[in-house]
């Protein structure tokens, strides 16, 4: 019994030194880790756009003085776009995480802008969980500590949050006309937080309206809503990140398809806000929030 003992305290003695050598990269250790965020979006080539992540990614460099904070997109269409015109690299998450377990980042955090837990959101899931798995089990290849936060919509707080935020930047308008926020929607399932954030706008002003671009509540939803509120100027905002294509065209374009086009031939005057949720100050902090929640016991 006491060589069983003895036999095992050496493997576990060896153990913890074969796990101390091999957990962490080349440059960081326990005593000298390496902190890291990754702010994620799925980008924009509009200056605008690109602005707004910025944005973000500057809130998050503010709050976190003393950790490096990276920027990744996820539309390769897009990074290849900006890198063709603007000489711009941008990497995509799996290659700008690879990269930073290759450079000893021991502790990542990835920051997750995406509005609601989507597709986008799934596939970026996808790739921190292979990094989870890869930290698990091959140490060199991943990291002591990798954690993606939630969307800004996630949870039923969430959209009392959000609502909170966008009535108070908004109020004015609601008292004048209506206000409508065009989401870019999905035929994923978490398209419903959309019609969640409806009722939760609701609670704050019956002229608040969602709408999206690609899933429902559609345009055709919202129009017919409007019509028996009897407004005569509708405010239209992106609830997306950015105010980029979608919002510069799709929502407020000049083309006779675009929102603003189709709501002014129904007589309302329309004022686009072409401002993402991501210049939006008070909706960053809510974005930061979640961050916080993704360090858990790890926050730097
Ligand atoms: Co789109």
């Amino acid at each position: 019994m006491k060589y069983l003992n003895c036999a095992l305290l050496i493997l576990a003695a060896v153990v913890f030194a074969a796990g101390a050598a091999c957990a962490f990269p080349i440059g960081s250790s326990v005593e000298n880790p390496k902190k890291g965020i990754l702010v994620v979006a799925f980008g924009s080539s509009m200056p605008e756009g690109e602005a707004s992540i910025e944005a973000v990614a500057d809130a998050v460099r503010k709050a976190y003085p003393d950790v490096e904070t990276r920027v990744s997109y996820t539309s390769r269409i897009i990074m290849r776009k900006i890198a063709r015109e603007n000489g711009k690299i941008v990497d995509e998450p799996a290659v700008a995480l690879a990269k930073m377990a290759y450079e000893g980042f021991t502790d990542v955090a990835v920051l997750s802008t995406h509005i609601i837990p989507g597709e986008e959101y799934d596939d970026l899931k996808a790739v921190v969980d292979g990094f989870k798995a890869m930290s698990a089990n091959a140490p060199k290849a991943g990291f002591r500590f990798i954690e993606l936060s939630s969307p800004l919509l996630s949870g039923a707080a969430d959209f009392e949050r959000l609502a909170g935020v966008l009535a108070d930047t908004y109020s004015e308008q609601t008292k004048k006309g209506a206000f409508v926020f065009v989401g870019h929607g999905t035929h994923h399932f978490a398209n419903a937080a959309y019609g969640t954030l409806q009722f939760a706008l609701w609670e704050k002003s019956p002229n608040f309206y969602v709408g999206t671009i690609e899933g429902l509540p559609s345009y055709d939803d919202v129009a017919s809503r409007l019509k028996t509120a009897k407004v005569k100027n509708v405010w239209i905002a992106p609830a997306m990140l950015v105010a980029g294509d979608h919002a510069h065209n799709d929502i407020a374009g000049e083309e006779p398809d675009s929102w603003k086009s189709m709501l002014e031939a129904q007589g309302y005057k329309v004022t686009p806000v072409l401002e993402g949720l991501g210049q939006n100050a008070a909706v960053r902090t809510l974005i930061l929030d979640k961050l916080r929640e993704a360090w858990g016991g790890f926050k730097p």
